[in-house]
Order: structure tokens, then sequence, then C-alpha cells
């Protein structure tokens, strides 16, 4: 029997009784998946999944992306981006090392942004017996009703645009200023040309309407956002920096402590999350995403 329990304030939530394992009917499928919509992040705690089964049951919310980033894909299954600061035998990173660094929704740079992503915890980094590198989550949609109406409906009428590039050179800088206070290198690779034109710039409408629960949330981040449409440039660097603060003030967050076998999903048209690198080799954190294709943002 599916049993979901919340666990934070405005999101999050506990499904208890699912083995992803296992085939699963319709019936089962349409009470987990209002579960997820209702509760914007679930987690499915002790799971033994394959990468198959995994893309297997996100592929029911919808089709998997491939991440730009091919070189961070799983070798033979490219729906799946490793997130991970694992090196291989020849000190190469076999992930993405710094996802997440800044508060995000994934894939929002994209004229379609993502729906949703699930997150398998294979390996997480574990000190004195606490685990580390928690994800922090936040409700747009909590965030958006908080707002005072005079600022709703001024904000009814604006876009924003997201931008893979102008996220791409603000964490090149953060890289740089913590390699200049001692921290490890990222190890990336430059985006080839051809990868740069499969992530054009995206306009968005900053209050979205949800496409399943018709839920009004701020679709606006600060990985992404690089500005407000329309706006002159001093006015949208203030508006930006006051909607993404509003977002992520305590009471709409949900923080999450990973256990391996974790099967965490999120949803990215209800929340945005940040990563925290409160650890490092040889610490190990190892973790399968994948992400499902939404809809152009309304
Ligand atoms: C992500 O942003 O996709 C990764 C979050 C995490 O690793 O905590």
């Amino acid at each position: 029997m599916i049993i979901v329990n919340r666990i934070g304030k405005h999101l999050g939530a506990e499904i208890a009784g699912v083995d992803l394992a296992q085939p699963m009917d319709d019936n089962e499928f349409a009470k987990i998946s209002k579960a997820f919509f209702d509760n914007e992040v679930v987690v499915f705690r002790n799971q033994k999944i394959t990468p198959e089964q995994q893309i297997a049951f996100t592929r029911r919310f919808g089709v998997l992306e491939q991440h730009v980033r091919k070189e961070h894909r799983l070798d033979g299954y490219p729906e799946i981006l490793i997130v991970s600061n694992v090196l291989d035998a020849r000190g190469q990173a076999i992930g993405v090392e710094d996802a997440g660094r800044f508060w995000h929704s994934d894939l929002s740079y994209k004229q379609m942004p993502s729906l949703l992503s699930a997150l398998y915890a294979i390996e997480v980094p574990i000190k004195d017996g606490r685990v580390l590198g928690p994800t922090n989550f936040a409700s747009t949609t909590a965030a958006y009703d908080a707002l005072p109406e005079d600022l709703k409906r001024k904000l009814g009428g604006l876009k924003n645009v997201h931008s893979y590039v102008y996220y791409r050179n603000k964490n090149i800088q953060a890289q740089r200023e913590e390699q200049a206070r001692g921290a490890r290198a990222v190890q990336e690779h430059v985006l080839t040309d051809e990868q740069l034109k499969q992530v054009p710039d995206a306009e968005s409408p900053i209050v979205r309407t949800h496409p399943v629960t018709a839920r009004k949330g701020l679709f606006i981040n600060e990985a992404h956002t690089s500005h407000i449409v329309g706006l002159p440039r001093a006015e949208s660097d203030a508006l930006l920096k006051q909607l993404c603060a509003h977002i992520i003030k305590p009471e709409f967050q949900y923080e999450h402590h990973w256990q391996a076998g974790d099967l965490l999903m999120w949803d990215n048209c209800a929340a945005q999350h940040k990563a925290n690198f409160n650890y490092d080799l040889p610490l190990r954190r190892l973790m399968y995403r994948t992400t499902v294709r939404g809809s152009a943002p309304f």
C-alpha cells in the first residue's frame, strides 16, 4: 500500500510502500503522480534500481532529456546524467562535479523547460556518522502565494530571459573565486559551438501557471535568469534580486538529507533547488539524474 507522509511545510513528502524495481500498474502510477504533483518534492527511500529501471519509471511522466553535456552522460544510457565528484582511473571527472551551485530549476533555459527531475543516490559522503551534501528545495508556488497583490499584478505582465551562457559564465566566475580560496579545480569541458547552438536563450513569463496543477508560481532564478525583459538594467537587477531572495526564504524551503538508495523527485515547475558542497574527495558522492521534458511556460 502506498503511504504518503508530508515532511516539509510547503513541499516535500516521503512515499513509502513502493518498490521502483517492480512493474507498476496504471493505478499505482496515478497515485504516485498525484502525490508528486501535490507535494512538489518526493522521496522513495531504500530503492535498489538499475539505470534501466530509473529510466523506465521516470519515462512514465514524459519524454526524457539527454543533457547537452554529453561527456557526463552514463555510458549506454544517454538519458542519465551523472552528478558526482568521483574521478576515474585517469583522474577525469565521471560526472558534473558542481551541479546545482546556484538556486535553479533544471533546464529552465530551454524553450521547453523540464517538468521534473529524479536523482538516485548511489553513494553519499559520510563523515563522523553524518551524511554531507544535502540538497535544498524552495516552493515557488508558496512563494508566489505569499506576494502582495500589487506585486503579483505587476509581475503578471513581465517576462524574464533564461540563459545557459549567462549561467556558464557565472559558474566559471564562482569556480575561479573558490579556487582562489584553495578549493580543488572543477573539471569541465568547454562547450562546443554545436552544443551552444542547442541551448539558445529562452524568454518566459515570471509568473508561470503549472501545466498539471494550474497553480501559479515564480519562474525566475539566480542561476539562469540574465534579466527581466523591458526594464532598465538597474531595475531588472533589483527586481531579480528581490524575487530570488523571496523564493528562498526559510519558510518556503525543505532540506533533503540523503541516504544511499533514495530516489528523489522534484517538480521543476513548482520548486527550485540548490546543492551544498560541504564535502570533497576522498568522500564520494555518486548520483544518477533523469530529467523529464516539459512544455513551453505560460
Ligand atoms: C542538481 O542540481 O541537479 C543536483 C543537486 C544535488 O546534487 O544536490
